[in-house]
């Protein structure tokens, strides 16, 4: 790089093909200058081209104060004479904060200029030349390797196979230690947390381990890596801050007090999860105790006499998962309340823990009739979302419909089959965006930011798991997930997915977007649970239920594996036409099944397993505690070719 007088600074700008995180390394081959101070170089980092200027599209001192805050925006770089290496660590080159830089960062671009900040003299000079060598990145993030994938899926249609591996890369670039020096500023820091391997929200920010994140983002991770240990160890570290009251904080930002109201129920669902995945008791049998505060002594405190509703009141001050301004007796938090009820009473009972299963399913149970007796809006057959309108010191019902409150109203079985199909045409009618759905089907709720046109991959994947359980829905599944993954995946910077989009498909908050977040990215659990179909019934899928989803979209064909404790659970299925389904299964030592035959209209549902003719049982499966009927056969440790029609 030379200096020039012509254009401003020299410039270069490095792609680095996709979104990645960790330090920068330069190499620099010697700098020369004509007078005292080095020449200074300054970088600024982006996840897109779109907010590559001048300043990192986010950099640590953005949310730090005081003796946190290194930079305003860029790093520095006084370039010494001599070669040498120079690695972008947080803290600075000079005494008295001169000549600083913020480390980690998680971006696809850097732009390196020939500049020194004025504030940075005497050590720093605006002129003279460097010479660089080589970049590297120091990779900070989980490495994802052929050998690390213990699960995989793959299927006919090629771009739904693409999703599934950026969603596990995505993940993968927020599976990180967590050190003091590479968190969010703003009290994050945690010395019960150091060194240790976490899940972080995001790779560019918060980086800092979020509990409602890992309702998606641990899913992920058990089904490419099985790599729980990242899981446990946020869950853990929660639990031991639980407040008195029973609270679990949602993370360790502004030192575990960040007030948010539903993901102490998402600490438990993770909870639950985790153990389901895992196999590992001991973790739910330690925290225990903290999963009965939570249920039945923190929320029960809320909850109305009169209508017997889950009630958050205004000056509560606690936020949610988007820090939406709603309070009363909001479906979501209701709906997640009754979800977490009957999860954690399906755990309970395989646990032998029978008065919390019973306690629970019966409390569930109430609280569904009560959310159906107050919340469900006839006219437009969608639960409201429950709060009042800005304003509006009646507290009558908004009149304004969310996504969140009513997708978790079905997968907790508060609807039932015909108001979960009412709910989803509606939602479609109303929220379908060329981007994926929106979480509302309003803005009168926060006019500025446009509820309306604003998109969660998170708690979008809660809708289409809904879809994915309600019969006659999967296709429109297919629909939404083609919007919203096709939109992230061919807009910059590709592969990633993002925290939030906004009007027009945008980062819905600018520059500060997370665009790799691990929230978003439930493709990969609707493709391994629903598409491939396999889910564990009990701890470390000692039962586990195999019912894939037969009509998605142009899928023909679907196979992988979902890693256990006792091996890889293999499945592979074909369909052909409407004569028959194949389906290839695996199952590992010690464990045993379910595999759905479901209903997809074949001209007639003969069935052989190994070749032998066999007549499908019914199964009585109960999914969040809601018992269904099922046809399908039973399967235990063995390979088997499982044949549904004609042969
Ligand atoms: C370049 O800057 C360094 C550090 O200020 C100084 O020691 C050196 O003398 C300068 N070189 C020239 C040629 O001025
Ligand atoms: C970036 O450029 C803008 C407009 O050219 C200027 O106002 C601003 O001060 C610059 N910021 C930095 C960090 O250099
Ligand atoms: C940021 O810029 C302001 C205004 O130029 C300056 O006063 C301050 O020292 C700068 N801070 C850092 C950390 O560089
Ligand atoms: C943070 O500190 C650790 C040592 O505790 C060090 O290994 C790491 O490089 C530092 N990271 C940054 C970005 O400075
Ligand atoms: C964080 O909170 C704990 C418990 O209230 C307190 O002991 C500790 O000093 C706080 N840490 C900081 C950095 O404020
Ligand atoms: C299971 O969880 C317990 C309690 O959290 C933990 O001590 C143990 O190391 C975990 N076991 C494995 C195999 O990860
Ligand atoms: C559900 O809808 C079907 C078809 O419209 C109807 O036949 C059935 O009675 C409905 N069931 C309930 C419980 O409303
Ligand atoms: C979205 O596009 C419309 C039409 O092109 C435009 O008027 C509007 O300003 C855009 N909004 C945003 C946030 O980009
Ligand atoms: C099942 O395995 C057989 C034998 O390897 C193979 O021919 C068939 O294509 C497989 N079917 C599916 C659906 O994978």
């Amino acid at each position: 790089m030379r200096d020039s007088a012509d254009n401003g600074p020299p410039e270069i700008v490095i792609d680095f093909g996709q979104n990645v995180a960790g330090i920068l390394n330069i190499n620099f081959a010697g700098s020369q200058n004509k007078t005292d101070g080095l020449p200074g170089l300054r970088l600024a980092f982006s996840e897109t081209l779109e907010f590559l200027t001048n300043r990192s599209d986010f950099t640590r001192s953005d949310n730090a104060r005081g003796e946190d805050k290194l930079t305003n925006g860029t790093d520095q770089i006084a370039v010494q004479n001599e070669p040498y290496t120079w690695r972008d660590l947080l803290g600075c080159q000079f005494e008295q904060q001169k000549v600083c830089s913020d480390g980690l960062h998680g971006f696809r671009y850097v732009k390196l200029w020939l500049e020194g900040l004025p504030s940075d003299a005497p050590y720093i000079s605006s002129t003279g030349s460097i010479a660089i060598s080589s970049v590297r990145l120091e990779w900070s993030a989980f490495l994802g390797t052929p050998e690390s994938f213990t699960g995989w899926f793959e299927c006919s249609n090629e771009e739904l196979t693409q999703w599934w591996y950026d969603g596990v890369y995505t993940v993968d670039l927020g599976t990180d230690v967590f050190l003091a020096n590479e968190t969010e500023p703003r009290d994050a820091r945690s010395p019960s947390l150091e060194g240790k391997q976490v899940l972080f929200d995001g790779a560019k920010r918060d980086r800092d381990p979020y509990v409602g994140d890992l309702a998606v983002a641990s899913l992920t991770s058990y089904l490419s890596h099985d790599f729980a240990e990242s899981t446990r160890n946020v869950l853990e570290d929660l639990a031991l801050h639980q407040r008195a009251d029973g609270w679990i904080p949602p993370a360790s930002i502004n030192n575990y007090s960040l007030p948010l109201f539903d993901y102490p129920l998402w600490w438990v669902v993770c909870s639950v999860d985790f153990t389901m995945y895992s196999g590992n008791t001991s973790y739910v049998e330690a925290y225990w105790p903290a999963i009965l505060k939570v249920i039945d002594e923190y929320y029960p405190k809320y909850m109305e006499k009169d209508t017997g509703l889950l009630v958050k009141s205004a000056e509560m001050g606690y936020g949610d998962y988007a820090f939406l301004p709603r309070s009363g007796p909001v479906t979501y938090y209701n709906a997640l309340y009754v979800h977490t009820l009957r999860y954690t009473s399906t755990l309970a009972a395989v646990l032998g823990r029978t008065d919390d299963a019973h306690r629970w399913a019966s409390r569930a149970e109430t609280l569904s009739k009560a959310v159906r007796k107050h919340n469900f809006d006839s006219r437009v057959k969608a639960f409201y979302d429950g709060g009042s309108c800005p304003n509006d010191k009646a507290g009558t019902y908004c009149d304004v419909h969310a996504q969140d409150g009513n997708s978790l109203a079905i997968i907790s079985g508060i609807a039932d089959k015909n108001t979960s199909t009412q709910i989803l045409d509606y939602w479609h009618k109303a929220a379908a965006r060329p981007y994926g759905n929106a979480f509302y089907d309003s803005s009168v709720l926060s006019p500025d930011d446009q509820f309306a046109d604003r998109v969660y991959a998170f708690i979008s994947y809660f809708e289409l798991q809904a879809r994915l359980m309600t019969p006659g829905a999967s296709n429109s599944a297919f629909d939404e997930i083609s919007r919203l993954y096709g939109w992230m995946s061919s807009h910059d910077p590709k592969i990633t997915m993002w925290e939030g989009i906004g009007p027009n498909g945008s980062a819905y908050q600018g520059a500060f977007t997370s665009m790799a977040h691990g929230w978003s990215t439930g493709i990969v659990p609707l493709l391994s649970n629903h598409v491939l179909g396999v889910v564990p019934t009990k701890p470390g899928f000692k039962r586990w239920r195999i019912c894939p989803v037969l009509e998605f979209g142009d899928v023909s064909w679907a196979k992988g594996e979902v890693p256990t404790p006792h091996g890889a659970l293999g499945v592979s299925w074909a369909k052909r036409g409407h004569e028959q389904v194949t389906f290839n299964i695996t199952v590992p030592h010690g464990t045993s099944g379910v595999l759905c035959l479901p209903e997809i209209g074949l001209r007639n549902r003969n069935v052989t397993v190994n070749g032998a003719p066999v007549a499908p049982d019914t199964f009585t499966q109960s999914r969040f505690g809601i018992e269904e009927e099922i046809p399908g056969v039973s399967l235990g440790e063995g390979a088997y070719s499982v044949m549904m029609g004609v042969a």
